[in-house]
C-alpha cells in the first residue's frame, strides 16, 4: 500500500477482493440547496421527497449515515440526498472530560466505546432506516485523536458491511465547512429564528472554521478543493476560551466556550484592553493569520493579579467579596471575548479581500466550527459582511459544534460528485494484520504562499507525519478519474 493512499482507498484490507459498488457520476440537482425545504414527518414522505430531490437516480434514493467521534462527541446522523436530517443522535463527554482538564484520549475513546452502537442505532432507529437502505456510511477519519477516530472507524466499517454499501472517509474540517450547504433542510430543525432560511452557499465561498483545534480561513472552491489563507500560529480560539474558562474557575461542564460566552454578558468588555492580537506586529499585521497565545497570557496576569487562577481568591481580593469576585470575572471573560472576536474579524476581513483578487464575485461567507456558535462573534460577523456586501452564513449553533450531520452531508456531497469514495468492507471487522487508516494529522489544502507559516517552511518533527492535503488528493482523484474516462 502506498504510503499516501488515496481516498478511494482509505479503509484498506488483507489480500482479497473488495465487493465493489458503482459511484454515481457527478451531478448536482438543483433541490438540493433550495431554501424551501420543510421538515416531513412521515419516513414514507420523506423517502417519497428523497427520491423526487435525485435528479440522477430517480428510482434509487439515497440516504448517508454520518459518524463522527473525532474528539468528544460521539455522533451520527442520516441524510436524505434533498439535506433533509432523518435521523440524529449525538453524546458528548465534555462533562467527564471537564472534570479532567481537557480531553483526555483514553477516557475519550473509553466514553465513545460505551455510546456508538446506541447512537447510530438511535439514528437509523430516528430515521426509520436499516443499513441495507443506505446509500453509504461516512465517517470522520481525521484530523483528530487516532484513539477516537477509530473507534467511528470501526462501527462505520460494520455497518457499510451491513448495508452492503460504500464506506465515505470524511475530512472533519471539510464536513464543518459543508454542512452550511445543507443548511436549507437543516435550519428547519432549529429553534433559533435567526438561522432559518439562509441561503445554502454555492462554490466558491470564503469559510472562516473557528473550533477548538483548528482556527482557518479558507477559500472554498470546491468539493474537496480548499486554499488557506490564514491558520493559527499557536492555540485554536476555541482552546483559548477553554483556557480561559479554566483560569476563571467556571462550569465546564457545557464547554469552557458556553461558559466564558455566557460570564462575559454580565461584564464590562473595555474593563481589561488586551492587545488584539498580531494587530502591530509590522510584517503578520496584514496577513490572515491568527494567534492566541498572547491573550491567554494577558488574560492570566489579569486573572493572577485579581482574583488568583481558578478565580477562587488569593489575588487582590479579599476572600469573601464574592459579588466583586463576580464582577472581575466577568469583566475579564468580556474583555477575553471582545478582543477574540476583533481578532478574527480583522482576519477575515483580510481573507475577504485575497479571495476577492481571484474570484471578485465572491458573495458568500460561512462561520462555522464550535465557536461560530457564539452570539457575540455572529454578530461582529453580520457587521463585518454587511460592510463588504457579503451574506454571512451561519449554520444553527448545534450544527457548528460537532454532530453527524457536517459527516453524513459531506458523505452525500462525496457520493453524488463520484469524488473520493471508498469501497464497501469486505468483512464487519478488520482482519488480523489488517490496516485501518486513520488521519490524526491532515491538512485541509495548501497554505497560501502569503501565510506566515508557509514563509517560515516550518519543518518540526511534528509535522514530518503530516500526510498529503485532502486538496491535493481529490486533484490526484480528479486527474485519475479523467484518465480512466479518456481510456475508455
Ligand atoms: O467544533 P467543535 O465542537 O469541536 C472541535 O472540532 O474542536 O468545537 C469545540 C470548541 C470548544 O473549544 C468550545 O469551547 C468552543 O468550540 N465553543 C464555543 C462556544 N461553543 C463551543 N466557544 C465560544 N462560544 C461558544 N458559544
Ligand atoms: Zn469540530
Amino acid at each position: 500500500m502506498q504510503r499516501h493512499a488515496v481516498l478511494s482507498r482509505l479503509i484498506t484490507g488483507a489480500a482479497g477482493l473488495r465487493r465493489r459498488r458503482q459511484t454515481p457520476s457527478a451531478s448536482v440537482s438543483p433541490s438540493l440547496f433550495s431554501s424551501s425545504s420543510k421538515r416531513l414527518d412521515h419516513p414514507d414522505e420523506r423517502r417519497a421527497s428523497a427520491s423526487r430531490a435525485s435528479t440522477s437516480a430517480p428510482s434509487a434514493p439515497r440516504y448517508v449515515l454520518g459518524i463522527e467521534t473525532s474528539c468528544d462527541d460521539t455522533a451520527a446522523a442520516v441524510v436524505s440526498e434533498s439535506g433533509e436530517v432523518l435521523g440524529e443522535s449525538i453524546l458528548s463527554s465534555v462533562d467527564l472530560q471537564a472534570k479532567f482538564g481537557g480531553v483526555v484520549p483514553n477516557l475519550a475513546r473509553q466514553a465513545h466505546e460505551d455510546a456508538i452502537d446506541g447512537v447510530v442505532a438511535e439514528a437509523l432507529h430516528a430515521a426509520q432506516l436499516e443499513p441495507p437502505d443506505l446509500s453509504g456510511v461516512a465517517v470522520t477519519i481525521g484530523p483528530g485523536l487516532s484513539l477516537c477516530l477509530k473507534v467511528g472507524v470501526l462501527k462505520a466499517r460494520e455497518v457499510a458491511h451491513l448495508g452492503g454499501c460504500p464506506l465515505i472517509p470524511v475530512h472533519h474540517m471539510e464536513a464543518h465547512a459543508l454542512v452550511a450547504r445543507a443548511l436549507a433542510a437543516a435550519s428547519s430543525y432549529d429553534d433559533d429564528p435567526s438561522s432559518s432560511a439562509q441561503p445554502a452557499p454555492a462554490f466558491p465561498f470564503l469559510a472562516l472554521l473557528v473550533s477548538g483545534g483548528h482556527n482557518l480561513l479558507v477559500l472554498v472552491e470546491g468539493l474537496g478543493v480548499y486554499k488557506i489563507l490564514g491558520t493559527t500560529l499557536d492555540d485554536a480560539v476555541g482552546e483559548a476560551y477553554d483556557k480561559v474558562a479554566r483560569l476563571l474557575g467556571l462550569d465546564l461542564s457545557r464547554g469552557g466556550g458556553p461558559a466564558v460566552e455566557e460570564l462575559a454578558l454580565s461584564g464590562d468588555a473595555e474593563a481589561h484592553a488586551f492587545p488584539v492580537p498580531l494587530k502591530n506586529s509590522r510584517d503578520k499585521a496584514k496577513n490572515c493569520d491568527f494567534s492566541f497565545a498572547g491573550l491567554k497570557t494577558s488574560v492570566r496576569t489579569a486573572v493572577e493579579r485579581t482574583i488568583g487562577i481558578g478565580g477562587g481568591g488569593g489575588g487582590g481580593l479579599e476572600v469573601g467579596e464574592e459579588a466583586a469576585r463576580a464582577k472581575v470575572k466577568a469583566d475579564i471573560a468580556a474583555s477575553f471575548q471582545r478582543v477574540a472576536v476583533e481578532h478574527l474579524c480583522l482576519r477575515t476581513r483580510t481573507a475577504v479581500l485575497w479571495a476577492r483578487e481571484t474570484h471578485p464575485g465572491l458573495g458568500e461567507i460561512v462561520v462555522a466550527g464550535g465557536v461560530a456558535s457564539n452570539r457575540t462573534l455572529r454578530r461582529e460577523l453580520e457587521a463585518l459582511a454587511l460592510d463588504l456586501d457579503l451574506k454571512l452564513v451561519c449554520p444553527p449553533p448545534r450544527y457548528c459544534t460537532d454532530n453527524g450531520v457536517m459527516v453524513a452531508w459531506t458523505g452525500m456531497e462525496r457520493l453524488r460528485a463520484g469524488v473520493g469514495v471508498g469501497e464497501c468492507p469486505e468483512t464487519p471487522r478488520p482482519e488480523e494484520g489488517e490496516w485501518v487508516e486513520l488521519r490524526p494529522r491532515w491538512p485541509l489544502g495548501d497554505l497560501d504562499p502569503r501565510c506566515s507559516q508557509q514563509r517560515q517552511k516550518i519543518r518540526s518533527a511534528k509535522t514530518k507525519n503530516i500526510k498529503m492535503s485532502l486538496t491535493q488528493e481529490t486533484a490526484l482523484l480528479m486527474a485519475a478519474d479523467k484518465a480512466r474516462l479518456q481510456r475508455t
